[in-house]
Order: C-alpha cells, then structure tokens, then sequence
C-alpha cells in the first residue's frame, strides 16, 4: 500500500529512524515511507548517514553573507519545475547585502541574524537553527554564508548541510581559498561541494569540478572564472541530490541509489 505521508516537521520528522518503532509500524501496515529518512542519525552525531527519499520539490534553505550569485542561480534553475527543489527562504548574518535584494526579487522571505545581537554565539546558533527549521528544509545550503555554524544547528541539519568552497578540498580550505591557490602556484584549482561538518571546510565532498589556473591570473580573474564553475557544480549538485537522493558512509557520499 504505497501512501504519500503529508510531510512537516510535526507528522513525520525527518528523523524517523530507520528500524524505529514507528518506522517498523508503519512498513508492517505496508506503508511505502515517502519522506527524509536515516540509517543511524541521532541528535548531535557528528556524522548522520543520511538517505534522503524524495519530497518534491525538495525545499532549500539558503544562507548568505554577501553577493548571492550562488543563491541566484539556485534561484533562477529552481523556476524550472523539473529541477525538483526550490529555494523556501534566505538566511543571512548581515543586512544590506545584494543576497538579501535577490531574495526580496523574488519573493523568497528572507530571515537575518547578526551575531553582535546575541548574547552569546550559542544564542546565535540556536536563532539560525529555529529560523531555519521554520521552514521545514530538506536542505540547506551556505552559499558564501561567511559564519561558522555550531552545534545546535548541526543537530539540527548534520548531513543535510551543504557547502561551497572556492578549491578543490582538502587543499586551500578556509577564507582565501582562491588566492592561496595561486600564491603556491598550482597549474589546477577548481571548487567542492560538500557537507558541512564540526570543522572548517573539512566535511565529505559530494562533487568537485577542476578549473585551470592562467599564467596571468589574478586573483578577481582567477575568482570569477571558480565562480562560474562552482555555480554550475552547485546548480548540478543539489539537483542531483533532490531528484535521487544520496547517502553517506563514512567520508563516501554517494549520489543516488
Ligand atoms: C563563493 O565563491 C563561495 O565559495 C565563497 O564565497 C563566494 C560566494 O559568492 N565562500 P556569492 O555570494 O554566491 O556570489
């Protein structure tokens, strides 16, 4: 008896644990589970090996610090029904920017939570995380989101939480990912996508694409030439992710079935 479960936060939260009571109850009525499940997440593990089973379209989160080109092209691919997940709203850490005027072009709401408002960063954290989680994503999504999350979000969104990075991880992580990798002179640079996790820029990456590096580079050039590349490789990324799932073991994730 394949059943469509509504699916919000309240009637069937994404962690319904694979071999859980409720889970085995409702496989032994027959019931096909359409929602986001796990393998073995749990509060706070630093690693969830997530499988993600297909609300469409999936619904995005995204969270900015600054131009919002990433955000854009999640934005204009998501237009296209096909595409299989849409951008639900925008976080940011900042007013002012040209991330948060994307949003409001296209009438995606948007939230901001400034650290220096908070009495504390765990206050913080848990503000993003609520507001996040107000909008019932599968997945979020930093694109140039320039703050560290800590552990009441990852609780939250651990395994679910996807990055970009202007090189090809683990070489150049951090702020200055581009002019490092010029500085020491490889002939390939190129960007990740990947999960966050406790570290900086050290979660599993889920796809990478190589871009080469010009003689004459400098770094705006060599940073607009990543850009495109690594808007693409997100576009393409979290696409493939809504439409067929993925699963992670260890540092292995894997698009697909
Ligand atoms: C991207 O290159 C991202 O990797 C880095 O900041 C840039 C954000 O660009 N962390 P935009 O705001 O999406 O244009």
């Amino acid at each position: 008896m394949p059943c469509e479960l509504p699916v919000t936060s309240a009637t069937l939260p994404w962690r319904l644990l694979r071999g859980s009571v409720v889970a085995q109850a409702l496989e032994a009525k027959g019931f096909e589970v359409k929602a986001f499940d796990v393998d073995a997440c749990c509060l706070g593990a630093a690693q969830p090996r997530g499988r993600y089973r297909g609300r469409m379209p999936a619904r995005l989160v995204v969270l900015v610090s600054g131009a919002g080109t990433n955000l854009q092209a999640l934005l204009d691919v998501s237009a296209d029904e096909a595409y299989g997940a849409q951008v639900v709203a925008v976080g940011a850490d900042r007013d002012g920017i040209e991330g948060l005027a994307r949003a409001e072009r296209a009438g995606v709401p948007a939230f901001i939570h400034r650290v220096k408002d908070f009495s504390s960063r765990g206050d913080w954290d848990l503000a993003l995380t609520e507001s996040c989680a107000a909008f019932d994503p599968d997945l979020v999504v930093s694109a140039g989101f320039m703050k560290i999350v800590g552990r009441s979000f990852l609780g939250r969104f651990g395994g679910r939480f996807i990055n970009t990075h202007p090189a090809l991880l683990p070489s150049f992580p951090g702020m200055h990912g581009v002019r490092e990798a010029l500085e020491y002179g490889v002939k390939v640079t190129g960007c990740t996508v990947f999960l966050v996790d406790e570290g900086t820029d050290t979660g599993p990456v889920i796809a990478q694409v190589a871009v080469p590096v010009h003689d004459d580079d400098d770094p705006a050039v060599l940073t607009e030439r990543v850009k495109v590349a690594e808007r693409s490789l997100l576009v393409e990324t979290v696409g493939r992710m809504a439409r067929a799932g993925w699963s992670v073991q260890g540092r292995k994730v894997r698009l697909g079935r």
